[in-house]
């Protein structure tokens, strides 16, 4: 199986972190690029994080981009409640000695893209945040992003939300950066995948799990243990989920992933429903003459269910190193 070229844009965070693991160790995974948002933690320390993932996994090698600090029009509220107050569970990891590619992560991301599709390997882009860097790319390289070959996203959720009753976190945080990146895919013809709240809680890594990484004594089964462990006890459950790690496993394991192709909006003015995910889920083979707002032109392959332990076996498999 010919390795898959993907470029990943994070906001790391503890199950970012995840992903970047499964994203920089999977054999059949060729990891090109990571650009970086505000987001789960403030910029600064999304890099620093990213930048100590990707050095533990021994991928010095794979470039940083530095991209937006804040959203769009939004304010920057961040998610340490969650991920610790350096971000990334507060593990005391020390500074990384990488640092950033010198590009901005938009340069970064077209350089990317275009060099991949030249080569006649379009990338899969894997947003795991905030969709503000990806807005911009839209907005600044246009060309560049008609060339992406496939965009799947964490973010939405068709019928669960986290941030607010509605809307989950990554577009609840930019609601119109996660509106004009569904639209660009649907003028560029750009396949998009959603991995949003219906699935993502479905990967559970359990205590027991934990221990068994804690035993093997790698770098990198002990940043993988030190992860899920601090979920466990920031939410007092045997299990805690992989969550952004699942959208990357979804490249590997696609039938493991029933999607459906549906017609999402972006809800942008709701009071109580900014940053929603409207999927449509009608039966809309009959006529919508009566529907004012007709079908969205965004046709998006939702996730609406996951094997979750298949998924987790892979993540875990993988830190352990079992794989490749
Ligand atoms: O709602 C879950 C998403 O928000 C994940 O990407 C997590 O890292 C946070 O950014
Ligand atoms: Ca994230």
């Amino acid at each position: 199986m010919p390795r898959l070229p993907i470029v990943l844009d994070v906001d790391t965070g503890v199950d970012d972190a995840c992903a970047l693991l499964l994203a920089a160790l999977h054999p059949d995974l060729d990891l090109r690029a990571v650009s970086c948002v505000g987001g789960n933690a403030p910029l600064d320390d999304v890099v620093r994080n990213t930048l100590r993932v990707l050095e533990t996994a021994g991928r010095g090698d794979v470039p940083v981009g530095v991209g937006a600090r804040r959203p769009l029009l939004e304010d920057p509220v961040d998610a340490r409640h969650v991920h610790g107050s350096d971000g990334m569970a507060d593990l005391g990891m020390p500074v990384p000695t990488l640092t950033p590619d010198p590009r901005s992560a938009l340069d970064l991301l077209r350089d990317v893209v275009e060099d991949a599709a030249a080569a006649g390997e379009p990338v899969t882009v894997v947003p795991l945040a905030p969709m503000t860097n990806l807005a911009l790319f839209a907005r600044v390289h246009p060309d560049a992003f008609a060339r992406i070959g496939r965009l799947v996203f964490m973010g939405g959720g068709a019928q669960i939300s986290n941030a607010t009753a509605a809307a989950e976190f990554n577009v609840f945080h930019d609601p119109e950066a996660a509106a004009i990146v569904l639209d660009a895919c649907a003028t560029h013809g750009v396949e998009v995948a959603m991995y949003g709240l219906d699935v993502f809680y479905d990967p559970l890594v359990t205590d027991a799990d934990v221990e068994g990484l804690r035993a093997l004594g790698t770098p990198v089964a002990d940043l993988a243990a030190g992860l899920i462990s601090y979920h466990h006890r920031r939410f007092a459950n045997a299990g805690a989920t992989i969550g952004d790690a699942g959208a990357v496993a979804m490249l590997l394991l696609p039938d493991a992933v029933t999607t459906e192709r549906l017609p999402v909006r972006v809800e942008l003015t709701g009071s109580w429903t900014r940053g929603r995910t409207v999927v449509d889920t009608r039966d809309w083979s009959g006529h919508l003459d009566h529907d004012p707002h007709g079908l969205a032109p965004a046709q998006v392959h939702v996730a609406l269910a996951i094997d979750g332990p298949r998924v987790a076996e892979l993540w875990l498999r993988t830190v352990r190193g079992e794989v490749g």
